[in-house]
């Protein structure tokens, strides 16, 4: 008689932070001991998150019928499940069927996330599979410069929050003569509400290894550096496992794929500083140094990380590069609208039922996003206010909703899509309050190099304090002042951070006027 080979069922569990926050670890465990009980021998594959937040931890089951998913699943659920047929796809109440059909996730334009929460973030075969590393192969075959023409006809800005043209910054460093050149990856990630950088860190690294390999190809880099936020343990270990992968395989270091080029990259950890996310201080911060504004000119593209010609790109915008190599300049200026080309993944959080990761082409509405995505308020309760862009970003109010979300549109709405984070707030909240918080966290976060955002922070919360605390007539008079103090910050600082600070202030003053008293 032969031996009866058992196939394992493979099943998908993420070990996205967001995931195991929310128990994924424990349903490992739970599904292990009971398929053992049952008789079953079971695989477990580690994903990143497919960016549905509240289905998590969503888990997966490969049947004949393909992948199967169930969510959310707390390790209790895991007894009910398996008996429920779990390991064949069986019928559940939070049985979801392909992921892929959810209306949630069929109705985005998933390229620079397209392997998220399909593909485990160890594996490069599973990345190869899924076209990784198609874009390096072409960049190989191309001379530099045409590489940066590629990304500059894409349309690609910088993901980060400048929304600078990331071909003409390429441009720059690829001309400059010099013996060592850098390529710098932003992954300090502050903006609250923001979490699409941890998401590719942790669940495809290849993308962004991808990304700045190619950035290096084209600038004439060797050496690259991933500046992640402590933070951030999850993406750590990711990056570390998939740099290691990328090396013994040759994506990485000496005479990379047999093309005689050198290119390899090393993580460092921030400690934790808002203002290290701003690109001069993280080049301080990378060089050792306290996370301080260094004054430009010069650029860092001329004189940046060690006094070399220097890329600093966002975590984003160097994990779409592979895409705009692989497919091509056109198919990515093809999404989006205006001067805002391509796709934007947009995070989508605070008090919101759906929250998650919406990556659509640019011009998306305010409006659309937070109610068809997100579904409204996690309380039930009306939106009063989202902010866009981080702890620096506007307040709109629900008449402006119908904004599109890109760089234009919402720049002459006097507001910033910034890294594309989306905090929802109910009607509860109190703008007044809301507007001292980001003249509070400004002083807080203020690296303390010019006066207007170290001192103009903390008589802004003092003006605030006053203003809700004082009399009609003195009010008015101080309302005026902190006005006064938005347009000295604005135009006086050195830096976004006092120079944004009154984006959040102003807009609450103009839309929420009323709750400022008075
Ligand atoms: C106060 C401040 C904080 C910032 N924080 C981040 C950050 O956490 N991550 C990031 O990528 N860019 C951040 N930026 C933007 C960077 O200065 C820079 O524009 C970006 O890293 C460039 O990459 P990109 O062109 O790919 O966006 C910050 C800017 C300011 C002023
Ligand atoms: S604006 Fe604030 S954070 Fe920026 S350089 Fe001035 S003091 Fe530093």
């Amino acid at each position: 008689m032969g031996t009866v080979v058992v196939t394992p069922t493979t099943i998908w569990v993420p070990q996205d932070a967001g995931a195991l926050s929310l128990g994924a670890d424990s349903v490992v465990r739970a599904l292990e001991g009971g398929a053992r009980v049952r008789g079953r021998e079971v695989r477990i594959r580690r994903n990143g998150s497919r960016g549905l937040y509240w289905l998590e931890p969503l888990v997966e089951v490969e049947t004949r019928a393909g992948r199967i998913a169930y969510g959310p699943v707390g390790a209790a659920d895991v007894p009910k499940l398996l008996d429920a047929g779990l390991l064949d796809g069986g019928a559940h109440a939070s049985r979801l069927g392909d992921i892929n059909t959810h209306p949630w996730l069929a109705s985005q334009q998933r390229l620079t996330g397209a392997r998220l929460g399909v593909v485990d973030p160890a594996a490069l075969d599973d990345y190869l599979a899924h076209g990784g590393y198609a874009g390096l192969e072409a960049a190989l075959a191309m001379a530099p410069a045409d590489i940066v023409t590629a990304v500059t006809e894409s349309g690609l800005r910088g993901r980060g929050g400048a929304a600078f043209p990331t071909g003409i910054k390429w441009q720059t460093v690829h001309d400059q003569k010099a013996a060592q050149k850098y390529v710098t990856c932003n992954a300090d990630e502050g903006d609250s509400g923001t979490f699409s950088d941890r998401m590719i860190m942790e669940g495809d690294p290849f993308a962004l290894i991808e990304g700045m390999t190619i950035a290096g190809i084209a600038v004439g880099a060797t050496r690259g550096y991933i500046y992640l936020r402590v933070e951030y343990p999850h993406a750590a270990r990711s990056l570390a496992t998939a740099l290691a992968r990328a090396r013994e395989r040759g994506y990485l270091g000496h005479d990379l794929r047999g093309s005689g080029r050198d290119f390899d990259i090393a993580v460092r950890l921030g400690a934790g500083a808002y203002i290290c996310g701003e690109e001069t201080s993280m080049l301080e911060s990378l060089e050792g140094r306290r996370g301080e504004v260094r004054v430009r000119p010069p650029l860092p593209a001329i004189k940046g990380l060690f006094g070399q010609p220097t890329v600093v790109n966002n975590v984003i915008t160097l994990a779409t590069v592979p895409v705009i190599l692989a497919r091509g300049a056109a198919f990515y200026r093809d999404f989006g609208i205006g001067k805002s080309r391509g796709t934007i993944p947009l995070q989508l959080a605070g008090n919101v039922r759906r929250g998650g990761l919406v990556e659509r082409a640019f011009g998306l509405s305010v409006r659309e996003l937070v109610y068809e995505y997100g579904g409204g308020t996690a309380s039930g309760r009306p939106i009063r206010a989202v902010q866009i862009g981080g702890p620096l970003g506007a307040y709109l109010p629900e008449s402006a909703f119908d904004t599109p979300l890109e760089y234009e549109a919402l720049s002459a709405n006097s507001a910033l899509l910034g890294h594309g984070g989306v905090v929802v707030f109910d009607d509860t909240v109190d703008m007044a309050r809301m507007a001292r918080y980001a003249l509070e966290f400004c002083a807080f976060e203020s690296c303390g190099k010019c006066t207007p955002c170290r001192i103009g922070s903390t008589r802004g919360v003092e003006l605030v304090d006053r203003i809700l605390s004082s009399s009609n007539g003195a009010r008015a008079a101080d309302l005026a002042l902190l006005d006064e103090l938005c347009d000295t910050m604005f135009n006086g600082s050195l830096c976004g951070l006092g120079g944004m600070t009154p984006f959040p202030v102003r807009s609450a003053l103009l839309h929420f006027r009323e709750d400022f008293g008075g």
